[in-house]
């Protein structure tokens, strides 16, 4: 028998976002200074600017309640309008309680315990695996009309040494919905996973992970290859028409460090190049700029070559600038939030850029170990949905511009000992957080206190 009264659901995507991050940070540059290494290496040489950071009295759930009730309020969103929500996050604190029931307080106040979903973890990844699902959830025969959200972001914290530069905070929440400002292009993607040991966290004890830095941008390189051809592929069937970065009007990529994103936008090209046959090719149009790479193509010797960065970095300088420098504003100051990043990034897209119907923004998710994907939204202007316009609207709401200039600058002794207290107590039972309360605004969860059988008490001030 056929269904009937089957709900269905166009242009599915982003209606409103939000981010909750840490009200302290330290400046990069203080930390060159703090660590004694050359000026200009975290600046210049990674791209960062300042880098958030938390004590022990913040956690992934004190986070993730605070972006839910940002979400929900400066959007006027009813909690019982919810029907689905998953968690993406690497910042495990339970190894079978999951984050999203901690989130649930906030929803059982206002009797809705009917909510899909539960959190799903890889590295910086699992905020993509819950966007995935619930956008297909949404366009199901399961979908029963209400939105869902994903929350996504971790606390990344690093081990002294040349790592914890490219650590951050923050937590990413996102309402996904019909007739959306910021449509998910369905059947485009381009996917690649792999078994591989650049970066993990086998020890319980420890926040830290065990990190191969130099193979990890080997690996965010090969998957950012293998992801686009897939995408192209995925494209060029869905059009029939070929795909390039004439396609892309901007491009958001996962951030761990801004010095990486801008490589691998210039290394797209270099994909464009080699994918169109330009190697054996005398009169591609790209030829001049990388003939002299025409022998080792997208191989293993193309990863970390000076000569070929250089030549990436300057094919793609001017579209850098226009395309990609936009989402940049929240990665760059606050540092590798891991599965919140590239959704950072599109936040900021959408700060920076007041018009974006009918264009299409290129993402591409890396999460180590590996899983990685490429996909796309497109603004549309025709939403015309009274409670989220705009893609504009959402930049406006949610304000970051502001919320970053009212931190407060913290010298690298205080961001060491914060550090040092997370690192002290993160597997402590019946313990009270060493760190104030003094960087928690009014109004924003915190841990107050762990208990003797570690169940996690929270408070909001
Ligand atoms: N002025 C300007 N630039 C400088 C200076 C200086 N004084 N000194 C060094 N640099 C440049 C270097 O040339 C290099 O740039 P290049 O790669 O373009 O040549 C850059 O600064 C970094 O210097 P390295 O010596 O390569 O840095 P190091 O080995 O100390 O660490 C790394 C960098 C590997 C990224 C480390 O911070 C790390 O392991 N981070 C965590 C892993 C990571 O983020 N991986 C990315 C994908 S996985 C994920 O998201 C977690």
């Amino acid at each position: 028998m056929m269904e009937s009264n089957r709900l269905q659901a166009q242009n599915v995507g982003i209606l409103a976002m939000e981010i909750y991050f840490p009200s302290t940070y330290v400046s990069q540059s203080e930390l060159e200074t703090f660590d004694g290494i050359p000026e200009g290496k975290y600046t210049k040489g990674l791209g960062q600017t300042n880098m958030a950071c938390v004590g022990d009295r913040e956690d992934i759930v004190s986070m993730a309640l605070n972006s839910v009730t940002l979400l929900m309020s400066k959007n006027n969103v009813p909690y019982t309008k919810i029907g689905r929500m998953e968690v993406g996050t690497e910042t495990i604190i339970d190894k079978s309680k999951s984050i999203k029931t901690h989130l649930m307080s906030l929803f059982q106040e206002h009797g809705n315990t009917s909510i899909e979903g539960i959190d799903t973890f890889n590295a910086c990844y699992g905020g993509t695996s819950a966007l995935f699902n619930s956008v297909q959830w949404m366009e199901s025969s399961y979908w029963d009309g209400r939105y869902a959200l994903v929350i996504t972001g971790d606390i990344a914290v690093y081990a002294k040494g040349p790592a914890r530069p490219t650590g951050g905070a923050g937590v990413v929440a996102i309402l996904v919905g019909p007739n959306a400002p910021l449509v998910m292009e369905q059947g485009l993607r381009g996917t690649h996973m792999e078994n591989v040991y650049d970066f993990y966290k086998p020890d319980g004890k420890s926040e830290y992970p065990y990190v191969d830095g130099k193979l990890s941008i080997e690996c965010y390189f090969r998957a950012l290859d293998i992801c686009y051809a897939n995408y192209k592929a995925a494209f060029e069937r869905k059009h029939n028409t070929p795909f390039s970065m004439d396609n892309v009007d901007y491009s958001v990529l996962h951030s761990p460090f801004g010095r990486l994103v801008q490589k691998s936008f210039g290394r797209m090209y270099f994909n464009d190049y080699v994918l169109a046959g330009g190697p054996a090719d005398p009169n591609h149009r790209m030829k001049s700029h990388f003939q002299e790479f025409d022998s080792i193509g997208l191989g293993k010797e193309s990863y970390a070559n000076p000569k070929l960065e250089q030549a990436v970095l300057k094919i793609s300088e001017q579209d850098y600038n226009s395309k990609v420098a936009p989402a940049s504003t929240l990665p760059k100051e606050l540092g590798n939030c891991y599965s919140g990043s590239v959704y950072a990034g599109i936040l900021s897209l959408l700060t920076n850029v007041e018009q974006l119907d009918n264009k299409r923004i290129l993402i591409f998710s890396y999460g180590s170990g590996l899983a990685a994907s490429f996909f796309s939204f497109r603004g549309n202007g025709a939403a015309q949905n009274p409670d989220f316009p705009s893609t504009t609207n959402i930049g406006k709401i949610a304000n970051i511009t502001q919320r970053l200039a009212d931190r407060t600058k913290i010298t690298p002794e205080e961001f060491t000992k914060k550090l040092q207290y997370r690192e002290d107590n993160c597997t402590k039972s019946a313990y009270t957080p060493a760190d104030t309360t003094d960087g928690i605004a009014a109004g924003h969860y915190y841990l107050d206190r762990v208990d003797d059988k570690l169940i996690r008490h929270y408070s909001k001030k």
